[in-house]
């Protein structure tokens, strides 16, 4: 495979919307006003999981990601965090942070892959796996991993995205029209889409939280996609209970493009530490990331349609007298379409598809006009 460098620390540090002015994601590493809105996020979050700030004080943490929500936990009071991440450019930040407070003693962080890299056994009392794990290269090996690493008792806050919903279906979507595969395998044309998106989603020409959404979106080496169910039978055969969730209705349902959320979180608690996993089906492999564009997954006709019409699409863009420039123009849009459009306050999710149909049907006649008989 052609080596990828993954998007996050320069192109995007991820998508999690907790800020009022979103596009500060891009700001340093402490500004206030972002440390605020962690604090309160992950506050909240061990509440919904109902752990105390004072169980906190005695545990040792392992987390993922930009490096704020490290700084987070000890800010709130954790004794220890171990921060990992695979971006140089998030550990850098961290590291040099790091090297200029008062914290040296209480965070390590590290710049490694946690799908390949022994994080040890019995160690962490809490692991924050927050918008990560679907960019694992094998999804279940890296939980595993994880999940060796907690000591019984210790328990696992995991979010990951769900297949079936509308939003994990046009991202799929954007990246196949990009990739023409769920997996970004070449990075040439990366810088393009960067600047495209901020000129498309800013009115300044400068870095924008869109931008990081979009990178993050279509851009991340990985986003595989698995059935809430394929994800709650992995961890139940691993010795974990859920303890708490968010966001898991409507159950029993793999696809839902209305009312189901895209990411949901489970808390998880260690209760067995001698299971065997290598006796263990990974049902959560890359061979199993759900297609969701595969149209034997659907009996719903507004959803074939739509398929339909990213066909007709993705072929029409692809004819030899369209310039490959309107390829990245239609992603832009598209996931324009899904970030902005869709999220507006009095947007009615009846309407998703068919609105995502007549914006394809003006975007294929658009450029049939143009280019067809050219
Ligand atoms: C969408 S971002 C989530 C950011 C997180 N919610 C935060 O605010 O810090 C995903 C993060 O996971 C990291 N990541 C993805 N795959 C990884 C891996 N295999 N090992 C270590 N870090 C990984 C990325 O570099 C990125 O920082």
């Amino acid at each position: 495979m052609t080596k990828y460098k993954d998007v996050y620390g320069k192109y995007s540090l991820g998508s999690g919307a907790i800020l009022s002015d979103e596009n500060k994601v891009w700001d340093r590493i402490d500004e206030p006003e972002i440390m605020a809105a962690y604090n309160t996020s992950i506050r909240r979050d061990l509440v919904k999981s109902g752990i105390s700030l004072d169980d906190l004080s005695h545990w040792y943490v392992m987390d993922i990601g930009t490096g704020r929500q490290a700084l987070t936990f000890l800010d709130i009071g954790a004794d220890k965090v171990d921060h990992f991440d695979i971006s140089p450019e998030n550990v850098a930040r961290l590291s040099e942070y790091r090297a200029n407070t008062a914290i040296e003693d209480r965070l390590t962080t590290t710049c490694c892959d946690v799908v390949k890299t022994d994080l040890g056994s019995d160690k962490y009392d809490f692991i924050y796996l927050n918008g990560i794990v679907q960019h694992f290269s094998n999804v279940g090996a890296g939980i595993e991993n994880c999940i060796k690493a907690l000591k019984k008792g210790g328990q696992l806050w995991l979010y990951f995205y769900r297949s079936g919903t509308f939003d994990n279906f046009v991202a799929y979507m954007v990246r196949d029209l990009i990739h023409s595969s769920n997996v970004a395998k070449d990075d040439k044309i990366l810088k393009e889409h960067f600047i495209a998106s901020i000129l498309s989603y800013s009115d300044d020409a400068t870095k924008n939280y869109a931008t990081s959404m979009y990178i993050d979106g279509a851009f991340t080496r990985f986003a595989q996609l698995f059935t809430l169910s394929t994800y709650i039978d992995f961890i139940a055969v691993r010795g974990l209970k859920i303890v708490s969730s968010s966001g898991l209705d409507p159950l029993g349902k793999d696809v839902d493009h209305y009312f189901s959320r895209a990411a949901t979180v489970i808390t998880l608690q260690k209760t067995d530490d001698d299971i065997d996993f290598s006796a263990l089906t990974n049902t959560l492999s890359p061979e199993n990331d759900v297609n969701q564009l595969d149209k034997s997954l659907y009996n719903q006709p507004e959803i074939l349609a739509t398929i339909d019409l990213y066909t007709q699409l993705k072929s029409l863009l692809n004819t030899n007298n369209v310039p490959a420039s309107l390829t990245t123009f239609v992603a832009v849009r598209l996931f324009d379409f899904l970030a902005s459009k869709t999220r507006s306050a009095d947007y009615n999710p009846m309407d998703r598809h068919t609105d995502m149909q007549s914006l394809m049907i003006n975007i294929i006649k658009l450029i049939e006009g143009e280019y067809a008989n050219t």
